[in-house]
């Protein structure tokens, strides 16, 4: 028997208050190919954090719909709505975390945190808000928020720490103003001072609707440092990379695992340098079931999972480490380094950003559950109207019958030759047989991408099509 209203299965089992997913953890690229999205196209889109809605966009669809029901999932999606139209392509990075040097003055890099590679500055447990750490540039904040008050005041003041951000002078500097009021532009050239993360944000702020502005002024911890680095799974991977990755690898080997190489050498160096029994206990350990459902993904995901977690996603990561490049692997880096180095996924890259920024006009976003959004365009009448379908995971917080209603209905607000994406973690979903006449499993093109897909965690990628 189904529950009457699928989406509540989700919504009624998990938490959804917080940042779950900072960035999204789906392949754009793969996610692209299987759409083949048409100038035409209608798309509805999971926004998560609103990358791969994003890339949809850039790839020049006509109408994108991008839906979640975390509220701070699409606090994510707005706020990269406005980076997309107040910053350079290089600030955007910055502030997402992709990067961890300052655009307006690359030569100031933040020093990276010492028990990891990336810009972890943030101790695992996240300390109160430390008014210091991150602090707005005064001129480049145009308007007032209950962050800048406390943010303009950092420079100087008793409670930042130096320690964090090696752009803050210590305390001892007294040539260094310690009052925001004596805060001057002209001892202070602007040019001279890399935009803040903060900065950034209070450049977008004015774009965000009073609620999403709220929502990151009670956030300065994450956006100091990095937008894409805030959510439950990041931290997940921070924990990683911080406690599990440094007991396995020292950071020499890690960069020689991202510098890639042919596929021969990517094997050699995988069996005899990376695939210690270490790297195998203690991956095992930290992606077990138990160690996800506390630390990366609601207890509640895994309902509908069977089997040992930590082995299949040992695997595709020995997949991911050797039949697949790691230096163009921008997931895998953000997970070792906790930036994306060189490497970014589609909506970040710089090709993609004014496409992107161009077509913002055609994304629309709503906190709704899918169902919800399907009971509405029923009500309105309007139905088969979608070409495209990006379903993130969400069949596997569903049972099968769940899924398969869904997907019916799906199928009905669907046009003929409409294409469907989604992947599986952990739990097989894919077209019931009920579905046989209306949807066509389509692994001519999902197998392929499955094999290239940079993001190693997923144990399918679907591609289905609308007869
Ligand atoms: C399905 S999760 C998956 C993220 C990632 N692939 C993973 O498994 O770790 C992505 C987003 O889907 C949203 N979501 C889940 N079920 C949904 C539904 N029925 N309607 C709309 N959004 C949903 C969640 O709030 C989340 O932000």
């Amino acid at each position: 028997m189904t529950t009457p209203a699928t989406s509540t299965e989700a919504a009624a089992s998990v938490d959804f208050t917080h940042i779950r997913y900072a960035q999204v953890w789906e392949d754009a690229d793969i996610l692209l190919s299987a759409l083949d999205i048409q100038p035409t196209d209608t798309v509805v889109s999971i926004a998560s954090a609103g990358d791969n809605a994003l890339a949809l966009l850039g790839a020049g669809a006509a109408r994108v719909v991008a839906l979640d029901l975390n509220p701070a999932q699409l606090a994510c999606l707005e706020l990269r709505v406005a980076a997309y139209r107040t910053l350079t392509h290089a600030e955007l990075l910055y502030l997402m975390g992709s990067r961890s040097s300052c655009p307006r003055n690359p030569s100031l890099v933040e020093r990276p945190a010492p028990s990891g590679l990336g810009d972890d500055r943030r101790p695992s447990t996240p300390p109160p808000h430390q008014p210091g750490h991150d602090k707005a540039c005064p001129s480049t904040a145009p308007t007032p928020s209950p962050l800048e008050g406390r943010a303009s005041s950092c420079p100087g003041s008793s409670s930042e720490s130096s320690s964090l951000n090696p752009l803050i002078p210590p305390k001892a500097d007294t040539s260094y103003p310690s009052h925001s009021a004596d805060f001057s532009v002209s001892a202070f050239p602007i040019s001279a001072f890399p935009p803040t993360r903060l900065a950034l944000y209070q450049r977008c702020r004015p774009l965000l609707s009073p609620k999403v502005a709220a929502f990151w002024d009670s956030k300065p911890d994450i956006i100091a440092n990095g937008i894409g680095s805030g959510g439950k799974f990041e931290n997940y991977f921070r924990l990683f990379r911080t406690r599990i990755l440094p007991l396995v690898h020292g950071r020499k080997t890690i960069e020689a695992l991202l510098q890639g190489g042919n596929e021969s050498e990517r094997r050699r160096f995988y069996d005899e340098r990376w695939n210690t029994w270490r790297w195998r206990l203690l991956f095992r350990v930290f992606f077990s079931r138990f160690m996800m459902g506390r630390l990366g993904r609601d207890p509640a995901f895994f309902k509908y999972v069977k089997g040992s977690v930590a082995d299949r996603i040992l695997k595709r990561a020995e997949h991911a480490l050797t039949a697949l490049d790691p230096a163009k692997n921008p997931y895998l880096h953000w997970i070792l380094t906790g930036t994306h180095g060189e490497t970014l996924p589609w909506a970040l890259r710089e090709e993609n950003f004014t496409r992107i920024r161009d077509r913002l006009d055609r994304l629309e976003w709503h906190e709704l559950p899918l169902e919800a959004f399907l009971d509405q365009e029923r009500a309105a009448g309007r139905e088969a109207r979608i070409d495209k379908l990006n379903l993130s995971d969400i069949f596997e917080y569903m049972s099968d019958a769940n899924t398969a209603e869904l997907l019916t209905r799906l199928v009905n607000a669907s046009r003929p030759g409409a294409r469907f994406a989604y992947w599986n973690m952990l739990a097989p979903r894919s077209r019931p047989e009920a579905l046989a006449d209306r949807l066509q499993p389509r692994p001519d093109l999902a197998a392929p991408l499955f094999a290239q897909d940079k993001a190693f965690f997923y144990s399918a990628f679907v591609v289905e099509e609308r007869r």
